[in-house]
């Protein structure tokens, strides 16, 4: 699909060599705007920075040094001369029981999932201002889970963090949209690299809570909703995105799932008369 619902914007994707991030880049790029793809691993960036439309950029970042957030976003602007819109979609989830969880691991997912977005906003913040621009934060499904997956302590509390620092940027910046996406389980390569060992630990867990509906998105159908957050004339302030359980009975297999693909299989539902 392609149009030009976003053919006047500038728009800074962080997070977009792998998964959400980049099918967002290319779904946006699609609708016509100037997207800078940034990332940690130049050779990914460069391998998508081939598929985007002439224009796009490619900025190598590391969302743990806060001078490399301003720098990608000075780098973006002085690439476009002016920016539009900020999509956030780095995200670290280290599995492990809470009681396991060492300081590292807590500091290493804030870092990522909180203090990157923080920078990166604060650094945008002056040109949105300017644009009355956007910001896209991808936040989880997860953090409505009562109470939170087993091993995902770190992950969930970083998520409701980001989620009250996108709210504190709002209600101090009115004329800017600050968004945050809840996606539900999507196959990305996160997923499907989740060592056999750690899925075998807790996906049983949080199938017999519930928590999982048997089917997992794919990154296209999620980017195609912040396509819509980003060209919508209001501000969006939460989405919240699941999949849509298998109607069909017997269970779906999910490829590409490491060790067992069966942990990702939905309880069976009778089929639709
Ligand atoms: N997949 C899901 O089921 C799911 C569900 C709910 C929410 N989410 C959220 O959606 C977002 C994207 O998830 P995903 O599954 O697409 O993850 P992913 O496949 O692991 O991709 C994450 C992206 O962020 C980049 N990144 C990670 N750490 C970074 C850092 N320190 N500095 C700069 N870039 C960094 C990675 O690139 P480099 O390694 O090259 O830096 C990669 O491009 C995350 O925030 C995640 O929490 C995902």
């Amino acid at each position: 699909m392609s149009g030009s619902r976003l053919a006047d914007r500038r728009v800074l994707v962080v997070g977009a060599s792998a998964g959400l991030g980049q099918a967002t880049a290319r779904a946006i790029a699609a609708e016509g705007a100037r997207v800078a793809i940034a990332a940690r691993r130049r050779p990914r960036l460069e391998a998508c920075l081939a598929t985007l439309p002439r224009g796009a950029v490619a900025l190598e970042c590391d969302v743990a040094e806060d001078s490399a957030c301003e720098r990608v976003v000075a780098e973006t602007v002085s690439a476009f001369g002016g920016l539009e819109a900020v999509v956030y979609a780095p995200g670290l989830t280290i599995l492990r029981a809470a009681r396991d969880t060492t300081g590292s691991d807590w500091r290493e997912t804030f870092e990522t999932n909180l203090f990157g977005a923080a920078m990166v906003t604060r650094a945008a913040l002056p040109h949105l201002l300017e644009s009355r621009g956007r910001v896209v934060y991808f936040s989880s499904i997860s953090i409505d889970d009562r109470p939170p997956r087993a091993g995902m302590s770190a992950y969930v509390a970083s998520k409701v963090a980001l989620e009250s620092m996108a709210q504190a940027f709002q209600g101090e910046h009115p004329s800017v949209g600050f968004t945050t996406i809840a996606a539900g389980d999507t196959l990305t390569e996160k997923v499907a690299e989740t060592p056999p060992e750690v899925a075998m630990e807790f996906v049983p867990r949080w199938m017999s809570a519930g928590l999982l509906p048997g089917r997992l998105m794919d990154a296209e159908s999620v980017a195609e909703q912040v396509v819509n957050v980003l060209a919508s004339r209001e501000h969006v302030r939460r989405l919240a995105i699941t999949p849509e359980p298998p109607a069909a009975a017997g269970a779906v297999e999910i490829p590409g799932v490491a060790g067992n693909p069966s942990l990702y299989r939905g309880e069976e539902e009778p089929a639709a008369e």
